[in-house]
């Protein structure tokens, strides 16, 4: 498929998908966010990919929501558009494939929530997180006031929240929003290793993780516990753990197939 305003390069089983409208900070107008559906939807579908990479062209990662289509929203577009975001950007969280954000730049409001729908997040040094929504007399509409407390915790959540402040990398590492701060020339190459170290594993296995972690959070730790225990059995159910678990005791790299 071919996009407007998204790039979606493929190689080593690895998609790397460049928001690019650069002029305007990669801001997510309503096109550009449909674009990121029908990506990731491409994407999850694709037998040749196996993990994504998600990241923006130029200065930005991306600068938030497109403010000029905020500009003239009114109350029921505007309870639209957050829930057509939302789900889009569930689409990410929910991939069984992994997804990591390099953050190259801005990543303010909707770009900052975009990042935090991926399972990872790999910063440049130049990277810049925020969540100044309020600063338009609004909230963040694609789950930043769920996802970020979820990461960071509440207080610290509700401090950018609240604040609107625009905070670097090394901030975000130190609050836990950030797994890795790496310098601008090496984001890329920093993305696709951890991408590679977790495409030498099981797929089922990553796609368990992603899984039993995503909604073991919004469990009681018992059902979160019987989740784990339902997955670890399907598992071992399959020719992956044979191969996985065999691999180790003949002392040799395994051969995961994904089945
Ligand atoms: N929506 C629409 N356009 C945006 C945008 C956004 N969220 N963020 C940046 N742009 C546009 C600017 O309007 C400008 O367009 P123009 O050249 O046609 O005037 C272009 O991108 C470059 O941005 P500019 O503001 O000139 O760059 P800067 O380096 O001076 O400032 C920022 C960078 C990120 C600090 C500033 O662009 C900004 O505050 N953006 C909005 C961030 C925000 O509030 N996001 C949350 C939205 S819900």
């Amino acid at each position: 498929m071919t996009y407007q305003n998204l790039i979606v390069a493929i190689g080593e089983r690895i998609a790397t998908l460049t928001v690019n409208r650069p002029d305007k900070l990669n801001a997510l107008n309503d096109a550009t966010i449909g674009e990121l559906g029908a990506a990731i939807d491409e994407l999850r579908a694709r037998p040749d990919v196996a993990g994504i990479i998600l990241t923006g062209a130029g200065r930005a990662f991306v600068a938030g929501a497109d403010i000029g289509e905020l500009a003239s929203q009114a109350p029921e577009a505007a309870r639209a558009r957050a829930l057509r975001g939302q789900a889009i950007f569930r689409r990410f969280e929910t991939s069984p494939k992994p997804v990591i954000a390099a953050v190259n730049g801005f990543a303010l409001g909707g770009g900052c929530e975009l990042a935090l729908a991926c399972h990872v997040r790999i910063a440049s040094e130049a990277a810049k997180f925020g969540q100044p929504e309020v600063k338009l007399g609004l909230i963040p509409g694609y789950g930043g006031t769920q996802r970020l407390p979820r990461l960071v915790g509440r207080g610290r959540a509700l401090q950018l929240l609240l604040t609107g402040e625009i905070i670097d990398a090394a901030e975000g590492f130190r609050l836990g929003l950030v797994n890795r701060v790496v310098a601008a020339g090496e984001l890329a190459g920093a993305a696709r290793a951890m991408m590679a170290q977790m495409l030498a594993n099981g797929p089922l296995a990553l796609a368990a993780c992603i899984d039993v972690t995503g909604r073991g959070l919004d469990m009681t730790l018992d059902d979160g516990l019987a989740l784990e225990a339902l997955h670890f059995g399907d598992l071992a159910g399959t020719s992956d753990m044979t191969e996985g678990t065999r691999a180790f005791l003949e002392k040799r790299p395994p051969q995961f197939t994904g089945v």
